[in-house]
């Protein structure tokens, strides 16, 4: 096991988002910044990302000299380039001559020119300079011993609502049922409120103040924007083959992010990266709490692409500048966050961004080098010394994680789940309850990938799929094979209620056969009020004795139960009634969740699985991460301690990889503290 992204460079990528076209008139700037990056054991940079007017800055006149110097001054100097399309904003005289590259907003209502990110995905026009300026970087920097890999635009994100994509909406709909628009009507069910269409160019994206409560209308809007939002990173990625370009291609997702279903869209690029800003130090949680949810995010993006290394392609050196408080990060958090990122997966440490602007709306915005210029300020120090901890580590480059858990994360399940008319808009809470089933196994030192109904599951002995509301097609079928041929696979309520089209599924939940694997069959579900006392009582089996915990915001009421009862209502309405639930089904176990509780009281049920599955588990310290990533005949064991306190962890054998001693038992954790581990296999 072992994929290694670039044998160019074999080792931890450490670097970041570089501008040198802000310094062009400074080249006493350039010269000294390629002497910090050495001395920070940088060994990559990010450009283009924002060139474009400097690429062309009138139509026609592309000129790459610059950039050339500067990728081959890098390059003598040992530090790679991810060069980047400069798509992400636009030059003023391209807006200005060709308004439909402009984005419109969902009044329907064209932007003017400015900002980023505000293009339209479809314009004829704006894909016709992009073409030009894409074809023109491939031809002039392919093949450079120097470039490393392809950026395709900049955090793609966001809908257009203009003529062009109203009609390439319709388009799609006509693809997608069969250009009958009957088969349209049925699935949309337009026939309530009388929505019907009598043809597919009478269908609107759903304007602010038009169609938006046709729930099908809303989610295939949403899975038109993503297959809009790729067809352009495709057209981009097509361009750059077409001009000869062989390095492979990336671009930089973001965190839980919500308008795209990134599932879809990675498809079609070779390496999954993405920008992470946690918000250390805040005032709503710990910040071990905190790494958690970079943790998640980490493992959503490593299970896109489980065979190989993710790129941390940005994270701030110190302190954004974009949040209501831009508090800056304590001694010793950059390197955790840092380790963090490799022991989930990543193969780089990237940052935005290497040296400050001077001026606009990022001059303050953390960086290596600060206005100051200087190599002994703190974060500079911090961000070399991370450096030289990541050449020690440089052997865990390409190994890869081999997680035997997964939770079902699906983007259409979570629109869908916040567009439906149901439960309440206060509680639905979808994203936090999977990160909340995530913490859990955390806690025992089990990390879960994140997948999707679609996805393979081949690799997995236990599936956790909170409130799977829709059921693509053929699900029901293989959640039933997965229990079958062994596998431990826990369903929640709200799960199973609609198929792909949000039509309910008809004969009761959850849907498609899933009634018989899980044994039940759930009739209502109830929405709690924040201050409603419900409780549920769970047969302990280990000690044979029962404890209540509390149920909040959802309980279902099950019937026709033939499952084992797990757990009971003890009051309301639903006394006395399953709620938790385990069916016995083929070779495996499903077990159903019918209300929602602390996920930590369901930590019996997850130890449950563990052992039936036949995984080994422990209680780690509060506050300590355990990762684990594997090459050909080595595990590097990754204990992080985002606590405020020293920690140990005990009965741990190997070599740590960053001092090379020898680990004989115990390994003490000092706060924030994230060393590694080696094991042989
Ligand atoms: C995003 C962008 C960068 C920069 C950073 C600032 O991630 O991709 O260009 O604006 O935010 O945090
Ligand atoms: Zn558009």
């Amino acid at each position: 096991m072992k994929n290694i992204l670039f044998p160019q460079l074999n080792g931890i990528l450490h670097g970041g988002d570089y501008n040198p076209e802000q310094w062009l008139d400074r080249p006493d700037i350039l010269e000294k910044d390629i002497e910090l990056m050495k001395e920070a054991e940088i060994n990559t940079v990010t450009m283009g990302v924002f060139s474009w007017s400097v690429h062309e800055p009138t139509e026609g006149n592309i000129n790459f000299d610059w950039l050339a110097d500067i990728m081959d001054r890098l390059y003598d100097n040992g530090i790679y380039t991810v060069l980047a399309t400069p798509t992400g904003a636009r030059p003023a005289w391209l807006d200005a001559k060709y308004p439909s590259a402009m984005r419109c907003d969902e009044m329907g209502v064209r932007n003017h020119h400015g900002v980023r990110h505000n293009h339209c995905m479809q314009s004829p026009e704006y894909r016709e300079k992009v073409r030009i300026m894409d074809k023109a970087l491939a031809q002039r920097f392919s093949g450079h011993p120097g470039l490393l890999m392809w950026h395709i635009s900049n955090e793609l994100g966001g809908y257009c609502y203009c003529d062009t994509c109203r009609q390439k909406f319709q388009e799609w709909l006509a693809d997608r049922y069969d250009h009958d628009i009957e088969k349209l009507n049925k699935a949309w069910w337009t026939t309530f409120w009388s929505h019907k269409f009598n043809s597919f160019d009478q269908i609107d994206p759903p304007y602010a103040n038009g169609e938006n409560c046709v729930l099908g209308l809303n989610l295939d809007w949403k899975r038109f924007s993503t297959w809009s939002a790729t067809d352009f990173m495709r057209f981009e990625i097509d361009t750059l083959h077409a001009a000869g370009a062989k390095e492979p291609t990336t671009t930089n997702y973001m965190e839980m992010f919500y308008d795209y279903d990134y599932h879809y869209m990675s498809q079609f690029i070779d390496v999954i990266s993405w920008d992470n800003y946690p918000e250390m130090h805040n005032n709503r949680q710990s910040d071990s709490m905190h790494l958690l949810e970079r943790s998640f995010n980490h493992a959503l993006f490593r299970s896109l692409k489980p065979d190989q290394p993710f790129m941390m392609m940005e994270s701030a050196p110190g302190v954004v500048n974009w949040r209501p408080y831009n508090k800056y990060r304590r001694p010793g958090m950059h390197k955790l966050i840092s380790m963090q990122a490799l022991a989930t997966g990543s193969d780089t440490v990237q940052y935005f961004q290497i040296r400050k602007s001077r001026g606009s709306s990022e001059q303050w915005h953390g960086a290596v080098i600060d206005h100051i210029g200087t190599n002994d300020t703190r974060i500079f120090k911090e961000v070399a010394s991370l450096g030289a901890d990541l050449k020690k580590i440089s052997e865990i480059t390409g190994s890869l994680s081999d997680n035997k858990v997964a939770i079902l994360f699906d983007w259409d399940n979570r629109w869908a789940i916040d567009d439906a008319w149901a439960l309440s808009n206060e509680t639905k809470n979808f994203d936090k309850t999977c990160m909340e089933i995530y913490n859990e196994f955390m806690s025992l030192g089990v990390e879960p990938d994140i997948v999707s109904s679609d996805g393979d599951w081949s690799r997995y002995k236990i599936i956790c799929a909170p409130m799977l509301y829709v059921l693509h097609d053929g699900i029901g079928q293989k959640i039933s094979d997965f229990v079958n041929h062994s596998g431990q696979f826990m369903a929640t309520y709200f799960t199973g209620y609609v198929n792909k089209d949000l039509l309910a599924n008809l004969g009761g939940f959850p849907g498609d056969g899933l009634d018989k694997v899980f044994g039940l069959r759930s009739e209502e579900i109830d929405t709690l009020y924040p201050e409603d006392k419900v409780t549920i009582s769970i047969h302990d089996k280990a000690s044979r004795s029962a404890h209540s915990v509390s149920v909040h915001d959802y309980q279902e009421m099950l019937r026709d139960v033939t499952a084992e009862v797990l757990a009971r209502y003890e009051n309301d309405y639903l006394e006395g009634t399953p709620a938790i639930t385990r069916n016995t089904f083929g070779n495996g176990n499903a077990y159903y969740v019918a209300c929602r509780t602390d996920q930590h009281d369901l930590e019996f049920l997850y130890r449950e699985m563990l052992e039936n599955a036949n995984i080994a588990y422990t209680n780690l310290p509060q506050g300590v991460e355990k990762h684990s990533r594997f090459s050909d005949d080595v595990r590097y064991d990754f204990y992080l301690n985002g606590s405020e306190d020293s920690k140990t962890i005990t009965n741990i054998y190997g070599i740590d990889i960053l001092t090379g001693e020898e680990i004989d038992g115990t390994l003490p954790l000092n706060k924030y503290q994230g060393p590694n581990n080696k094991k042989g296999l």
